[in-house]
């Protein structure tokens, strides 16, 4: 059935009508995971700002669909600006009292109008999928949109338990020369080019399924930039990382949620090739947790997503003690 009355507006993140656009957001999460505090609006305004504001690493847009006056459908468009030319990432949900009336359909046409004027003919998208039969799943094949990533949601209640955080440890020689930092939303001026390497080899090396999205180009400029929104955002982030003969190799970021430090996310976590086999990743991310456990108590679980075929991540996750919740699948569509 095909919504009679709405239209699609464009509207950003100071707009009176922007907290209905967020609630939309909230809505849906709420819906689809009931257990998680819904993103703050706070999140979308301070990415928003980011997306509009001039200078930065991407661009984007915002539409809301009015039903009678009232937003009960939200889109944002992000451009990538330094790589990835051809892409186009949409986000998108429909209030879940207004669906199955064509909105996310004609949100959907929006995108790709939105899309093709901005030069671009790859749209990617990503959709929770708590358990089977999530709607955006059946969704985006509706559209012919191709599943190309599909990453297990996992889950950690805390605090963790003590003898599994120093099992993770006990495998490293305690002088292979390696050394563990820890810092707290903003990465140590001498660590930061080597910080923009590992991200720009998590864009290439992590595993991407057949999600055709090219490396991502990182200096430390990004990295100041990521770090900003962030905190912009309200979330704090503690980072951990390995250091050998000055350089950082290795890093695992945990972010926090100041407003609702209930649930914490598991950011990226990446050794460099030629670093591996020595449980880096695990020794970081035990001294992540230590600091979350020392800093915000008040934490009770940590998620994270990883691809199946990434073996050694996934085997340290299931070591510390994480649980299955769900997927998180990536999809794309050809303009
Ligand atoms: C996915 C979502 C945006 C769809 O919004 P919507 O307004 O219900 O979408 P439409 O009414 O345009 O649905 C179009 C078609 O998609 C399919 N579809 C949508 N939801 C479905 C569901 N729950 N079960 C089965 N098919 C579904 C149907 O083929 C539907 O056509 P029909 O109603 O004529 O059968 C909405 O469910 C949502 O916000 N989900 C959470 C966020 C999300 O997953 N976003 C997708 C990111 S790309």
């Amino acid at each position: 059935m095909t919504h009679p009355s709405h239209r699609i507006v464009e509207l950003g993140p100071d707009d009176d009508l922007f907290p209905d656009w967020c609630e939309v957001w909230a809505a849906a999460a709420r819906d689809a995971r009931p257990d998680d505090p819904p993103r703050p609006a706070r999140e979308h305004v301070a990415l928003g700002r980011e997306l509009v504001a001039p200078g930065g690493s991407r661009n984007g847009t915002h539409r809301a669909a009015l039903v009678d006056g009232a937003v009960a459908g939200a889109l944002r468009l992000i451009f990538p600006l330094r790589d990835n030319p051809s892409l186009a990432i949409v986000d998108l949900a429909v209030h879940p009292a207004a669906r199955r009336r064509g909105l996310g359909g004609a949100l959907l046409a929006e995108a790709r109008t939105l899309a093709a004027g901005h030069g671009r003919t790859l749209l990617v998208g990503e959709v929770d999928e708590p358990a089977p039969g999530a709607p955006g799943r059946a969704f985006a094949e509706r559209h012919g949109w191709t599943r190309d990533l599909v990453e297990t949601r996992r889950e950690l209640a805390l605090p963790v338990d003590a003898d599994r955080l120093a099992a993770l440890e006990a495998g490293a020689a305690a002088d292979d020369g390696y050394e563990l930092v820890t810092w707290r939303d903003r990465t140590p001026d001498a660590l930061l080019a080597d910080r923009a390497l590992l991200e720009r080899r998590m864009t290439t090396d992590a595993p991407h399924g057949d999600l055709p999205v090219g490396e991502e180009e990182w200096d430390g400029d990004r990295i100041r930039e990521y770090e900003a929104t962030c905190l912009a955002r309200g979330r704090t982030v503690l980072s951990a990382g390995a250091v050998t003969g000055g350089r950082l190799v290795g890093f695992t970021d945990l972010q926090v949620p100041l407003a609702q430090p209930v649930l914490a996310h598991q950011g990226g976590t990446l050794v460099l090739r030629e670093h591996r086999g020595h449980r880096l990743g695990a020794r970081m991310k035990a001294a992540a947790l230590r600091e979350l456990a020392t800093g915000f108590p008040e934490v009770r679980r940590v998620s994270t997503y990883n691809a199946e075929d990434n073996t050694p991540m996934v085997a340290v996750n299931e070591q510390l003690g994480f649980r299955t919740a769900g997927v998180l699948s990536s999809w794309s569509a050809r303009l």
